[in-house]
């Protein structure tokens, strides 16, 4: 695996690979390995030639009041983990590699960056997008790999791409979990014990909620009431949202049609978690209940 530290040297040697006819696959991430981070790695190593990853903590994507100078950072842990999964490229620009002093050009995908987690993190979608976009330019993958697990950070980045004409595809992987359901993710990591045991109540709640759905419900409302009184009585994690959207265009159902998005953000401590679900092309009228 070679380290890649800087732009100039990253383009060079993808330049040469394209030239040879290679496919490249790109997985973005901020690092902190987890068996989520791999299973793209290992889709992206399998549909092409090589597979470049990133890693780089996006200053831009994190609030004033967020985590970002807690962000684990841990090159060589990460680096030795990868090692037996086969990467090609692991890029890890420094900062000034990415934002120069004077860098001044961000990248605002609207009304899709407003709901759901961009209601309380304003500006986050934007740093993604921005961040995003400079990575693609500068890796040119043929096909960039994104987790289920941040929903609406797929739908944000499909409409840039699809906006800005990046010549891209874009893979979605499933979700990995723990063996109780837990989704990963590098946060886990702060839950106390009792949080961690508590959280698990969140993919048991959305099971239950799909399988709502699923049988015929036709309320949103109902289904979001469901939900919040599950986390109430089993956990004691502050929920900052519930929402029933459409997965493609994130707008609130009114009754569940199309692809059906169930989304939450919930609080443990001081350690927010997210996690969604999606019940493929569904419609209401056609189920009895
Ligand atoms: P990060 O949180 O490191 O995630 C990198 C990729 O791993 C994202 O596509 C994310 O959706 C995926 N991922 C995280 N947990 C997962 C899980 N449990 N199962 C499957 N995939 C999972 O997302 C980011 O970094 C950043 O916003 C980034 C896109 C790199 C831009 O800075």
């Amino acid at each position: 695996m070679l380290i890649i530290k800087t732009i100039i040297r990253l383009r060079s040697t993808l330049d040469k690979a394209r030239a040879k006819g290679q496919t490249i696959g790109f997985v973005p991430t901020m690092g902190s390995f987890h068996e989520g981070h791999l299973s793209l790695m290992r889709q992206a190593k399998k549909d092409n030639d090589l597979c470049v990853v990133s890693i780089y903590v996006n200053p831009t994507q994190f609030g004033p009041k967020e985590d970002f100078k807690k962000y684990p950072r841990d090159l060589r842990r990460d680096s030795s983990m990868i090692l037996k999964e086969n990467i090609d490229i692991l890029f890890v620009p420094s900062d000034n590699e990415i934002y120069s002093d004077r860098y001044l050009t961000y990248i605002d995908v609207e009304k899709i960056s407003q709901p759901l987690c961009g209601h309380f993190r304003p500006g986050h979608f934007r740093g993604v997008a921005t961040v995003v976009a400079k990575l693609l330019n500068i890796v040119q993958p043929h096909v960039m790999y994104l987790g289920q697990k941040d929903a609406q950070q797929v739908a944000v980045l499909r409409t840039m791409i699809q906006d800005l004409n990046f010549p891209v595809k874009v893979e979605v992987v499933a979700t990995s979990r723990e063996q109780d359901g837990l989704a990963m993710s590098s946060r886990n990591k702060y839950l106390s014990p009792k949080d961690r045991q508590e959280s698990v109540v969140l993919y048991k709640a959305l099971s239950s909620a799909k399988a709502m759905v699923e049988s015929g419900t036709s309320s949103p409302a109902k289904v979001k009431a469901t939900i919040k009184s599950l986390i109430k009585k089993e956990s004691s994690g502050k929920i900052q949202y519930v929402e029933c959207v459409n997965a493609d265009t994130l707008e609130t159902l009114k009754r569940f049609e199309g692809r059906v998005l169930i989304a939450l953000a919930v609080f443990f401590g001081k350690t927010r978690l997210i996690d969604n679900i999606v019940i493929p092309q569904h419609d209401s009228r056609k189920i009895k209940s």
